[in-house]
């Protein structure tokens, strides 16, 4: 979906220091940044929103609150024409989830947030809220820009919350029973309220109102630990097992030596700690799409060669990234000293050599919208690598040609 705003269009007003946010308010403390001059145009109207919230694939919910905002009921998409026409005039949100993903417009919006790597955002998950509409008091694990579209929004920010705070899911939310607010704001559009992981925060629509909600991707530490161990698995077998780390006549037959404990400590921690399993595991993670790509063309037959991609490439066509493409890459010196480089592309690790550097850093160039550059292409035509790396994206639903 095309639509009016570019991402040479700023929403972080010129006096936003990125160094400052970064050392004082990233993760730490809350911020309300004004728009102050800006002016802000959505990417985004109501109605397509809500068209989004039909469609199967996308992932949305209906959310509504009673007058005296005390009980939440919530409904998971897909809906249809009927669930609108049956929604009372105010008191409701609709949330459609990684927007970025669906409209280019909205996945332009993250242009502005390149002082944070790409692979850390997760989603722009968009809310149109009618008068007093919203998803209750709650908290969240990972950092969010909240921007201000269409409408106002008062917001209450209150206090830290963790795994212990007592939550009231009844509605199929996460609700905190006991909201206690300490700041309150009333955000128009352009503005952004930047809140961290763990600060209880509640914002009820004054009037209908969209909020653009930017959210990070942070694995917890059991997802880590689990994600790696499988990537150990996947290089094991039966026939490696527990050995007697030095075989002696035992102390006490009950015993279980120190050494033997000290021995698996000592061969667990090789296993886990391997750095290319570590970044294949966390390359593959922070690029893995929300949800599942639509390449062009609907079956392997319909996937492009390097041969027909040069043909295309000379016969003028363009080289885009889908909207809310994930890519990412990783270039260190491995054992032998050599550089070795890596590339995460919506999930998927491919090895690449230098000559491939700059092609991989204009893909992974925040909110990029237009077509790869001439230099990028010519490159291609003289490096079949390249070439063979562009195909495989392109067939894998990452890049799209136009
Ligand atoms: C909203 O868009 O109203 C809610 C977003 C959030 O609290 O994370
Ligand atoms: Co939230």
């Amino acid at each position: 979906m095309n639509n009016e705003q570019t991402d040479s269009e700023s929403i972080l007003p010129e006096s936003f220091d990125r160094r400052q946010f970064l050392a004082e308010y990233w993760q730490k403390k809350p911020l309300l940044i004004r728009a102050g001059a800006l002016s802000f145009l959505d990417p985004v109207t109501p109605e397509e929103l809500a068209g989004l919230a039909c469609e199967p694939g996308v992932e949305s919910r209906l959310i509504q609150v009673n007058e005296s905002q005390t009980k939440w009921s919530m409904r998971q998409g897909p809906f249809d024409d009927e669930d609108f026409l049956s929604l009372p005039q105010s008191n409701y949100s609709l949330l459609v989830q990684a927007v970025d993903q669906w409209v280019d417009g909205v996945s332009a919006m993250l242009g502005d947030f390149d002082f944070v790597p790409g692979w850390r955002v997760d989603d722009i998950m968009v809310s149109y809220a009618t008068d007093q509409g919203n998803v209750g008091p709650h908290f969240d694990y990972y950092d969010v820009f909240l921007i201000q579209g269409m409408g106002q929004k008062r917001w209450q920010l209150g206090q830290r919350c963790d795994a212990l705070t007592p939550i009231d899911q009844s509605s199929g939310l996460r609700l905190l029973k006991d909201f206690k607010a300490v700041d309150e704001y009333t955000v128009s559009p352009g503005d952004i309220l930047y809140i961290p992981p763990g600060l209880a925060h509640y914002g009820v629509a004054v009037g209908p109102s969209i909020t653009y909600s930017v959210g990070f991707r942070a694995p917890s530490w059991s997802e880590i630990l689990s994600g790696v161990v499988d990537q150990a698995l996947d290089d094991l077998n039966e026939d490696q097992r527990y050995t007697d780390p030095q075989p002696s006549l035992p102390r006490h037959y009950g015993e279980i030596p120190v050494e033997v404990i000290s021995d698996l400590q000592q061969k667990l921690t090789t296993l886990l700690t391997q750095p290319e399993r570590i970044r294949q595991w966390f390359g593959q993670t922070m690029t893995a799409p929300r949800y599942p790509l639509e390449p062009d063309g609907d079956d392997d037959s319909a996937a492009i060669t390097i041969d027909a991609l040069r043909h295309q490439l000379e016969q003028g066509m363009e080289i885009y990234k889908v909207p809310g493409a994930r890519f990412a890459y990783y270039a260190g010196k491995d054992a032998g000293n050599a550089r070795s480089i890596e590339f995460f592309a919506d999930g998927v690790s491919y090895s690449c050599n230098e000559n491939c550097l700059l092609l991989l850093q204009t893909l992974s160039a925040p909110g990029y919208l237009m077509p790869l550059p001439e230099s990028i292409k010519n490159h291609a035509f003289s490096d079949d690598s390249t070439l063979q790396l562009l195909a495989d994206l392109y067939n894998q639903g990452s890049l799209t040609l136009d």
